[in-house]
């Protein structure tokens, strides 16, 4: 058997990109093996599947189960077919003409999804490579901006009994992801789960790294709203635990995406680039003097809580990756009580908004 089936070795850069062929290490299909085995009582009567299988990882463990792997990429196929000879494999698009006949399942089938599909946000493909996700091929029902996230309603087309895969944390706590993921959440609940950082993928960028959760869902009735998320108990693999609705957040108090339709340019004291979550933060700038389709207008009354903002940024490096993706979070009540301090910090950086001093409270 190669021994290296989380390794990547055929496809160049723009390949792997465009395909997310960034491939699971063993440690962590043992992991969600474990998940299953902990949560269904009758594991072995299950079929497994993998519909974007790359060289095959999550068959490198030994299993009674009837299993299926399947993929876009003729040449991980034929990788994972070397390895594996009681495996099914098709060559098979896993986000067209979805059914469970291409993958010789039957309705009475019972089903575990497992895997790592590729979640690339296909708005940022890489334009002059191949494009074998091209929106033509992906069934309308489950075409959204991002393919794991058609990937997770694909899941939901196969009426997987269960799926335990791994996918960004954002997926479910971005709002605007969560409503994309919908008809997946109004289908299955989160059972159990384990946050682990975008680090530990060899070939993928160390320089900021985001949550991944490897996440066990159980189809159910009731499934799950945002209210579930905000009340999920979140584990992480350094041992810390989290739950969405302890923290407060800024959007509750300022305007973080261009406003330019409600605020006239003449009511800004200041202008500040589009804020999107604590990884984005990191990245952008925070004051700015230009008006753009990032600029976001700041009224006299909401100066304070940007320089808050900017305050944040200078710390937002000590911040662990598992919150790379929540907003940045807040304490109003503390806030008031500080607030000259942080305009007073912010303004040392930016003394062009000297003006402001006296005049927020
Ligand atoms: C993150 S890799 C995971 C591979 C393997 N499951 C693992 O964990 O090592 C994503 C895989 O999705 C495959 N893929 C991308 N788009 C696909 C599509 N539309 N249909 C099926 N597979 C696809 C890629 O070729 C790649 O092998």
């Amino acid at each position: 058997m190669n021994t290296n089936l989380s390794t990547q070795s055929h496809l160049n850069y723009s390949q792997r990109v465009n395909l997310g062929s960034y491939y699971t290490n063993l440690e962590i299909v043992d992991f969600i093996y474990g998940l299953l085995k902990k949560n269904i009582a009758s594991f072995n009567d299950y079929c497994i599947l993998d519909t974007s299988c790359g060289y095959g990882s999550f068959f490198g463990t030994d299993l009674p189960n009837r299993r299926i792997g399947a993929d876009i990429d003729l040449n991980a196929l034929k990788e994972a077919q070397k390895n594996f000879d009681s495996i099914e494999f098709y060559h098979q698009n896993g986000l067209q003409n979805i059914s469970r006949t291409k993958y010789a399942l039957s309705q009475k089938d019972k089903l575990i999804i497992v895997g790592n599909p590729p979640y690339n946000d296909r708005t940022s493909i890489i334009r002059h490579s191949i494009k074998l996700n091209d929106a033509g091929a992906i069934d309308d029902d489950v075409n959204t901006r991002d393919l794991g996230i058609s990937f997770m309603l694909s899941y939901n087309k196969l009426c997987a009994d269960f799926v335990c895969v791994l996918h960004p944390l954002s997926y479910l706590i971005k709002k605007s992801n969560f409503s994309l993921l919908k008809p997946f959440a109004s289908n299955y609940q989160l059972l159990d789960s384990l946050i682990i950082s975008s680090g530990v993928f060899s070939q993928t960028s160390k320089t900021m790294s985001f949550p991944i959760i490897i996440a066990l869902y159980k189809r159910c009735l009731l499934g799950m709203d945002y209210e579930f998320v905000k009340q999920y108990d979140f584990k992480t693999s350094e041992k810390t635990k989290f739950k969405l609705k302890d923290f407060d957040s800024i959007e509750r108090y300022i305007a973080k995406y261009p406003n330019q339709q409600s605020v006239r340019a003449q009511e800004a004291v200041a202008k500040f680039w589009t804020m999107r979550d604590i990884n984005a933060l990191k990245r952008n700038s925070t004051f700015i003097d230009e008006i753009c389709s990032n600029t976001v207008f700041i009224t006299k009354d909401k100066f304070d809580y940007y320089c808050y903002v900017d305050v944040f940024k200078e710390y937002a490096k000590n911040i662990p990756y598992y919150f790379g993706n929540c907003d940045v979070m807040i304490d109003n009540k503390k806030f008031l009580e500080l607030r000259d301090c942080f305009r007073f910090e912010s303004i040392k950086n930016n003394p062009c908004y000297q003006k402001n001093l006296l005049c927020h409270r």
